[in-house]
């Protein structure tokens, strides 16, 4: 069975690759053979948002998959996944602000008056914030399990958030956005079924 340790060796995989295609395109003075395109800090951003949206999703489907195997094994993955999620946010919206706008304060307000969506990465990523913070067994004692748990709902918020985020950033119609955002639907729908009144039948 995958242990914490096994999660994180995984979730690092995607950073480290992309660490090493940066290693490999200093060297050689290449992005392109390194597979970092032609716009290196546009593909490492996108890169980063990708495994932060697919980290969420993961967290997200911890639970629904756990109740449908009964593996119990999952559970305990949950938090190793959603810390990555947070790492990813967080480097994602670091490159971009650091490397992208040079730290400009200026620049990113003249950025979110030209592309609204970048809002949306920014509401979802102040959602997942205070889940990291909160996520030791300390903070889970402090808030009492129920506070915890309602303050733990925010994650389906800043899964729709993400989502809308990801569609309003590409140009025109493409479907990858809409599949991501597909699954964010099934599992909040899969959270709200577990919530109705009819479920606890
Ligand atoms: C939980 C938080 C976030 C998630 C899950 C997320 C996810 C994503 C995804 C999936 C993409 C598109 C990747 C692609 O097209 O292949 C993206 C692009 C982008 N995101 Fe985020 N994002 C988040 C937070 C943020 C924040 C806080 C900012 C800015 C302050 C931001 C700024 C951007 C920008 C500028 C792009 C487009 C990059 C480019 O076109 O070069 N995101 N994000």
């Amino acid at each position: 069975m995958l242990g914490r340790s096994g999660v994180h060796m995984l979730m690092a995989l995607p950073l480290l690759g992309l660490v090493g295609q940066w290693a490999v395109a200093i060297v050689t003075a290449d992005p392109r053979a390194a597979g970092l395109s032609a716009e290196p800090i546009a593909y490492s951003i996108n890169t980063l948002g990708l495994w932060a949206l697919r980290s969420l999703l993961l967290t997200l489907a911890i639970t629904p998959l756990r109740r449908a195997t009964g593996w119990g094994w999952l559970a305990p993955l949950r938090r190793p996944i959603g810390l990555w999620c947070f790492a990813y946010a967080t480097l994602h919206l670091s490159v971009y602000f650091g490397l992208n706008l040079l730290g400009s304060l200026e620049e990113l307000a003249k950025e979110i008056a030209k592309h609204p969506f970048i809002l949306f990465g920014m509401a979802a990523w102040a959602l997942v914030l205070p889940l990291a913070l909160t996520s030791t067994r300390a903070s889970i004692r402090r808030l009492g399990a129920k506070r915890w748990q309602t303050l733990h709902r925010l994650i389906y918020g800043a899964a729709v958030l993400a989502a809308v985020h990801f569609i309003l950033r590409v140009k025109g119609f493409q479907i990858e956005p809409w599949i991501y955002a597909a699954v964010a639907a099934l599992l909040v729908l899969a959270r709200v079924v577990k919530l109705s009144p009819l479920s606890r039948r």
